[in-house]
């Protein structure tokens, strides 16, 4: 595929596919700006079927820029919960701002100045400028990544920073001058429809008559795998600390991982004793109480990492947390406050149970 005339016959058979065959995705219903940003800020390392709904929640809660930059950050990253990934939404919010501060009421057209703002990477930024404004601006991400890897046979590992060099002067080379966002999106598409990772449909596939890997039959060993990641287990201990009808948050600091979330305190352990770990977490809160009982265990995974977290109920007898930022908080109150995922599963589980007491002691 070196010459502009192939480059321009696959560029038509692409479009043609796409035009076919794109799925309707409520973000392809029209050209704002705005709605693609929020698109493709939530497709970074999430599924389609995932974001549909909560791309549907929170362009029904901010239906447009100014409306979310007056948002604030514990109710957008309430809307989030769930979706991973949390310092997305806060750079979401922080970009909303910056440009509702320098009059804006969308994305503009500038790349220049859209990449200075906080969440807008070179592929977020091409993504949006391409699809908005049909800028010339390639974007490279593991769907269309795949396929670039495949039609060009490059079967070293993507990750190295030269191949990855060498990809996005590849997606930049087979761009149109026109219908970019189009050509994009149909890359990506191809990647999630037809050039899959296992079982690629090499038989319906508009570009396989340009396709080096199909060509040498190695489209199932192109891109090469990644190494496998050694999963690491965690034991964690969690309190849910009780003070009359109340239990204990706290905020998790405005950096690193869940920045900004709240949740029951929790601590990896080591030791055989949950009562004596769970012990040690009050006291490390600065508080003084009693171990109740266990109330729940909740098994999650991040990344490599897969943790067993035993819940166990305290009550609180003394003392004031020495956290930052902490709340006592009625059952009901839980659903206002944004928790990640295991946190949100615990929360269920308290709100179950104290339903639970509350019925018996009413009956
Ligand atoms: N992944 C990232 N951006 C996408 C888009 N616009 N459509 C489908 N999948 C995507």
């Amino acid at each position: 595929m070196q010459g502009a005339a192939s480059r321009l016959q696959l560029r038509r058979r692409l479009l043609t596919w796409f035009r076919k065959n794109a799925r309707q995705l409520p973000w392809r219903l029209n050209r704002d700006p705005y709605r693609i940003w929020i698109s493709e800020v939530m497709l970074q390392q999430t599924q389609v079927a995932t974001v549909i709904p909560y791309f549907a929640r929170f362009l029904q809660q901010y239906p447009t820029l100014t409306q979310l930059a007056r948002a604030e950050e514990q109710e957008v990253l309430r809307l989030w919960e769930g979706l991973g990934y949390y310092r997305r939404a806060r750079d979401l919010l922080r970009a909303a701002k910056l440009l509702d501060a320098a009059s804006h009421a969308t994305i503009p057209d500038d790349i220049d100045f859209v990449r200075t703002l906080p969440g807008f990477g070179r592929y977020t930024a091409n993504a949006v400028l391409s699809q908005a404004f049909d800028r010339r601006l390639p974007i490279l991400e593991a769907n269309s990544q795949r396929v670039l890897c495949r039609l060009f046979a490059i079967d070293e590992s993507p990750k190295h920073s030269a191949v990855q060099k060498m990809l996005w002067q590849l997606a930049e080379s087979l761009l149109p001058s026109k219908k970019t966002g189009d050509f994009n999106q149909a890359l990506m598409e191809l990647g999630a429809l037809v050039c899959t990772p296992m079982r690629p449909a090499c038989d319906t596939c508009p570009l396989q008559r340009d396709c080096l890997a199909h060509r040498a039959g190695r489209q199932h060993d192109i891109p090469r795998r990644p190494d496998a990641v050694e999963i690491t287990l965690i034991e964690e201990v969690a309190i849910i600390v009780r003070k009359r009808d109340r239990v204990l948050l706290v905020q998790r600091p405005d950096t690193g991982r869940w920045a900004g979330m709240w949740e029951m305190p929790h601590a990896p352990t080591d030791a055989n004793s949950p009562d004596v770990a769970a012990l040690c977490l009050l006291d490390s809160l600065g508080l003084t109480g009693d171990i109740v009982g266990p109330l729940t265990t909740i098994r999650h995974s991040v990344t490599r990492f897969r943790i067993t977290m035993t819940c166990l109920q305290a009550q609180h007898r003394s003392g004031r947390p020495n956290a930052a930022s902490f709340a006592w908080v009625r059952p009901h109150e839980l659903s206002t406050y944004p928790l990640a995922t295991p946190q949100r599963r615990l929360a269920q589980v308290l709100a179950t149970s104290m339903n639970l007491v509350e019925q018996a002691a009413g009956s």
